[in-house]
């Protein structure tokens, strides 16, 4: 048994800037950061285009991210949120510098500011192509400097500790009382015992298999709330990045950063017409909800396997600068970007909707917190504007920070039961997660992908309860285990994705259905 005052469940941008500002203010209180990878293994390491803020300048205003946020949701944006996330992005921005993070500047010292799809000024500060590492870098670096913040890397958190493991019948309303957590080196199964849990676990990209997300990004929080009764939302929502550059064999992919295109590269299709302005007036940046759909018709049509994003008439030496690790990526792959296009598909990025939260990032459960990708703000509507993210997370995980600055937030003592696997034994069976794994992401790209209809999402059910009745008899027989505790969140996760999209029935954003065209 673990007892600490905030147990923070992740490492990525949402989870440390939370530890941090939390640690910062209470040096007396104990902050418990766990994580199932290494420290610095999440989505956020891997952000490319940067940090959308309106900083001062002539031509940007609040008014314009606002409503560049709100055509990008297509109608269901949270204008409350978006105005509030927006509007307290500079803040947060600056308070990132200030424990370290560099941002690129321009000969005349001012920020350098990049522009991606939906966006209508160059607004995306960067650290070069490499954003999302350069702040890991920075908030592991504070991290470290407070002596009471503990960092458990490689400890997989399997539940949440509310009411129902404490055996009381049918509370009216439940408490979250920390996590159950596996430690991957010993194999055995702690109870961390917390006054207060943020849930900053991240995305889902692995279960379409075919995404630009890290093989973490398996939607264990989403699916812990869910299990634990929290209130999820938009799950249908997911956005799937236009160019993600193309890998025969699938899995996780290498981004093309969209800043590439608000830099001016072209799409075209194998004979080289350039199709988005066919779609789109703003064409290659339109959002990118709707530049994934039309690659999608074009390779629906062609039958190809993949479109090109053509650089080849960009100043090769600036776009080295702006881009080093995408030019080098591709030249490590024999990719001369300065007379290659690069072969692009689309792929599972990011999950717009997750465990509902008010400003506060308060769930539906007392005492846990949700912040960063997990979460269902409001701020992204149908379809999140590009890197509106880090920024959400950021604000977020300030408005946490606040909330627990003015409120008391102190649980009573409950006597938690240890983790029980009696009965259980270790797995000789792991041919069946590897097989339900491949299946799940096969179901998820071909049935539940960029274009859905009611006949594949209800076959999408069907088949997936038969690999989650599979599982569920595994799980309950097996000794804890990551691989297969990841493979029932999946399943969890995948059955909020298509259910949720069943009871969608109009197209907004991100969610194109056939069967919800209007005649
Ligand atoms: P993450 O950074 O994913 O962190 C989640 C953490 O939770 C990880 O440490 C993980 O190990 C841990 N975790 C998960 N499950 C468990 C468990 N069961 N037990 C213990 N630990 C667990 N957004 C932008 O705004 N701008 C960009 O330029 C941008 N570019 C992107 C490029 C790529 C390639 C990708 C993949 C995403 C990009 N995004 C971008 C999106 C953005 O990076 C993410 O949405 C954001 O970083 C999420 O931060 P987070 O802290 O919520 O989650
Ligand atoms: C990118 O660099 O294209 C990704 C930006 C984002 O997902 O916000």
């Amino acid at each position: 048994m673990i007892t600490t005052d905030y147990l923070v469940i992740g490492s990525g941008v949402a989870g440390l800037t939370f530890a941090v500002k939390i640690a910062e203010k209470f040096p007396k209180k104990t902050v418990t950061i766990i994580t199932k990878g290494t420290e610095d293994e999440s989505n956020t390491k891997y952000a490319q285009g940067g940090v959308a803020v309106v900083l001062d300048s002539k031509e940007d205003s609040f008014r314009k991210h606002i409503e560049d946020t709100l055509i990008a949701g297509d109608g269901l944006c949270d204008k409350t949120i978006v105005d509030l996330v927006i509007k307290e992005g500079p803040k947060r921005l600056q308070e990132l510098i200030f424990w370290g993070a560099n941002f690129d500047l321009d000969t005349e010292g001012n920020f350098d500011l990049g522009k991606e799809g939906g966006h209508s000024e160059y607004r995306v500060v960067h650290h070069k192509d490499i954003t999302g590492y350069e702040v890991e870098r920075a908030l592991l670096e504070r991290v470290h400097q407070l002596t009471n913040i503990t960092v458990l890397s490689h400890h997989f958190a399997l539940d949440l500790i509310t009411e129902h493991h404490l055996e009381y019948e049918n509370p009216k309303q439940l408490t979250c009382y920390g996590a159950y957590v596996l430690c991957e080196k010993s194999g055995k199964t702690l109870t961390i015992q917390a006054e207060n849990t943020l849930l900053a676990s991240g995305g889902i990209g692995y279960v379409y298999g075919h995404t630009t997300n890290p093989v973490i990004a398996t939607g264990d929080g989403i699916a812990m709330a869910y299990r634990a009764k929290a209130q999820i939302k938009d799950m249908e929502f997911i956005q799937f990045h236009p160019t993600v550059l193309y890998n025969p064999e699938g899995g996780s992919s290498f981004l093309i950063s969209e800043a590439v295109r608000g830099f001016g590269a072209f799409l075209r299709d194998k004979n080289g017409y350039r199709f988005m302005p066919d779609y789109d007036e703003r064409a290659e940046l339109a959002s990118r909800d709707i530049v994934s759909q039309c690659i999608d018709k074009e390779l629906k049509k062609s039958g190809d396997a993949y479109v090109y994003l053509d650089c080849t008439h960009l100043d090769i030496s600036a776009f080295n600068t702006h881009f080093p690790n995408i030019y080098n990526k591709c030249k490590s792959l024999h990719i001369d970007i300065s007379k290659d296009w690069i072969p692009v598909v689309p792929a599972s990025h990011y999950l717009c909707g997750g465990i509902e939260v008010d400003s506060n990032g308060r769930t539906s459960i007392n005492n846990l917190f949700a912040c960063g990708e997990c979460t269902r703000t409001g701020l992204h509507g149908a379809n999140r504007l590009a890197s509106n993210s880090l920024l959400e997370a950021l604000v977020y995980a300030h408005n946490i920070f606040k909330y627990h600055c003015l409120n008391d937030t102190n649980l009573d003592f409950v006597f938690i039961p240890s983790w029980d696997d009696n009965g259980t034994s270790i797995t000789k069976e792991h041919v069946i997660i590897q097989h339900n794994l491949r299946e799940l992401q096969a179901l998820m790209r071909d049935y539940v992908g960029i274009v859905r209809s009611n006949n594949r999402l209800t076959k999408a059910i069907t088949r997936l309860d038969l690999i989650y009745n599979e599982i569920e008899t595994l799980y309950k027989t097996s000794k804890i285990d990551t691989s297969l505790c990841e493979l029932r969140n999946m399943i969890n996760v995948a059955h909020l994705i298509i259910s949720q999209s069943l009871e969608r029935k109009e197209n907004r954003g991100g969610y194109f259905n056939i069967d919800n065209i209007k005649p």
